[in-house]
């Protein structure tokens, strides 16, 4: 059953001498390394999202459950059956598709509640308890003005929004008792936040979605119980915008071809194998019934799409955002080798470009949680090769880039909030809350953060240099305090979306997958570009 076509990772496997050099002499370090993470219970564990509204009520798509995925054992963390929604596409666009990774939803129960019933994620708190007046504050006052410098105070009001925070907060206190109780007498009632709210509300809250990988045995096991690792959990209907919309208005270039929303369930970027199981828990993997099958869903999942029609593309964009926009890069040269040669075949990856960078602290935060997911879920091909090594290889797109052979478009924006708050100024490295106030909004960092988020952007550009000169590639790295933008008509193509030098999201993309011009769009430093959504929590 294993399918010579797909190579997983391919670029992972490619050890110059040199490599092999530095993982020899990694491994030893990593071994420290990772003993230590075990012991450290500290880390981020990312998850939260962010949100704005879909515009026009756009169309729903039922889930597809993928068919053969039971014969070939592609199974989502709890053992069910992965999903996809399709869309059939039509007219001119019937023999194209554009396929696109969701990113995961909101909130990770886990990351609120956390073994001792700490807030363990102050962020994902404010944003899951947030009070209706800040929800239409959000609404009417989306854009940010720009008259002067970005450091003055905002319009308030921010001791109240902490006193919601502080509500908000005990509820979810609340609810993790709830949680832990009904765990205790094994009923297991789903206790998830959408399910929590009213529906208006609910709807809000399914659409935010944002990153998410599991690092640990417990934090995959909690995510069993939510749409993140089981289809049982995930809701029949979606919304199709964005770059999966069918109105023309909203997506000039692809509102007519073939289109798949790819569900993510494994928690690991569609990286996981199945022999990671057994490492991942040497007591009873089978009792713990965790799957790690990351590599064969996407396989499988191909095979099906080329059963229905993708074996016949003449144009496919790959595209995901978040842990689906890494999952879209990891993916990509793989994509193109399946599809026939004369297809024009691209990748996008949208806020998937996850820095390799020391925290606020000085602490390697990201780089110690990747490794951790890696460790748990990926085994490496090459038993020599440390999880260390490969979670840097496999999961940093700084690394493997260079590598990928298929034409890229990255949709960055320079201060993701989402990256801000997990691996830049992560709570753990900010005990005192002295970021709090900031990355609620972007307008209330003092003069001081804000030369730190300016550096965050100076790193993330400056790797960028070198792909920047890749004729191939596209890139859309805008100055707005946001994450995904591609799968929200309001963020890709609207008359009030966020643009640089006049073009949409979706009018450079559809620049760059034509070969119309060339699109690498660079924004100023914040807060020079007034068309920004920047999120306020
Ligand atoms: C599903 O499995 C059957 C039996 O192995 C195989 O013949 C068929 O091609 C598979 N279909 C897809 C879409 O992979």
């Amino acid at each position: 059953m294993a399918n010579q076509r797909f190579r997983p990772l391919i670029w992972c496997r490619k050890w110059s001498k040199r490599d092999q050099a530095i993982a020899a002499a990694a491994t030893g370090f990593a071994i420290f390394i990772i003993t230590f993470s075990v012991f450290s219970d500290s880390r981020t564990k990312p998850s939260t999202q962010q949100p704005l509204n879909p515009s026009s009520a756009p169309l729903r798509v039922p889930l597809t459950l993928l068919r053969n995925a039971t014969h070939r054992g592609a199974f989502c963390l709890d053992g069910s059956l992965p999903a996809y929604h399709l869309q059939k596409g039509f007219g001119s666009g019937s023999s194209n598709w554009v396929l696109h990774v969701e990113n995961a939803p909101m909130v990770d129960f886990h990351q609120i509640c956390s073994r001792d019933n700490r807030l363990v994620d102050r962020s994902a708190v404010v944003e899951g308890g947030r009070g209706e007046r800040q929800r239409r504050r959000r609404r009417s006052r989306r854009r940010t003005r720009h008259g002067g410098g970005g450091a003055d105070g905002g319009e308030g009001g921010s001791g109240l929004e902490e006193e919601e925070a502080v509500v908000a907060w005990r509820r979810l206190l609340r609810l993790c008792e709830e949680k832990r109780e009904s765990e205790r007498r094994e009923e297991a009632p789903e206790l998830r936040l959408c399910e929590e709210k009213r529906e208006s509300e609910r709807r809000e809250c399914e659409i935010e979605s944002g990153g998410g990988w599991c690092d640990t045995i417990e934090s995959c096991s909690s995510r069993k119980r939510t749409e993140l690792g089981s289809s049982r959990y995930m809701d029949g209907q979606v919304q199709f915008s964005g770059i999966l919309s069918q109105e023309l208005s909203q997506n000039p270039d692809f509102f007519n071809w073939n289109k798949v929303k790819i569900r993510y369930c494994d928690g690991a970027s569609f990286a996981g194998h199945p022999e990671s199981e057994f490492k991942a828990s040497p007591v009873d993997v089978f009792q713990l019934e965790l799957f790690f099958r990351g590599q064969l869903i996407w396989e499988t999942l191909m095979d099906e799409l080329l059963s229905i029609g993708l074996s016949n593309a003449r144009q496919a964009l790959l595209s995901g955002c978040s842990a689906g926009g890494l999952a879209t890069l990891i993916h990509c040269d793989n994509f193109r080798k399946i599809l026939p040669k004369y297809a024009t075949v691209k990748c996008l990856a949208d806020a998937g470009f996850f820095l390799n960078v020391k925290d606020v602290a000085g602490h390697r935060t990201i780089e110690t949680f990747y490794q951790d997911v890696v460790h748990l879920q990926v085994v490496t091909w090459l038993y020599s090769v440390s999880s260390y090594i490969s979670s840097i290889f496999c999961f940093f797109p700084q690394e493997f880039i260079k590598n990928i052979k298929t034409p890229i478009f990255l949709v960055h924006p320079a201060y993701d909030f989402w990256q801000i708050k997990h691996i830049f100024v992560p709570d753990e490295s900010d005990p005192h809350g002295s970021w709090f106030k900031c990355k609620l909004n972007i307008d209330n960092c003092n003069p001081s953060q804000m030369e730190v988020l300016h550096g965050y952007r100076h790193s993330l550009l400056k790797v960028l240099s070198e792909f920047q000169q890749n004729k191939e590639g596209g890139m859309f790295i805008n100055s707005c305090y946001v994450h995904c933008q591609t799968w929200m008509t309001e963020t890709w193509h609207s008359s009030n979306s966020p643009r640089i030098n006049s073009k949409t999201i979706a009018e450079s993309v559809g620049d760059w997958f034509f070969n119309r011009q060339v699109a690498k769009q660079i924004d100023c430093p914040y807060p020079c570009n007034p068309t920004c959504y920047n999120i306020v929590w």
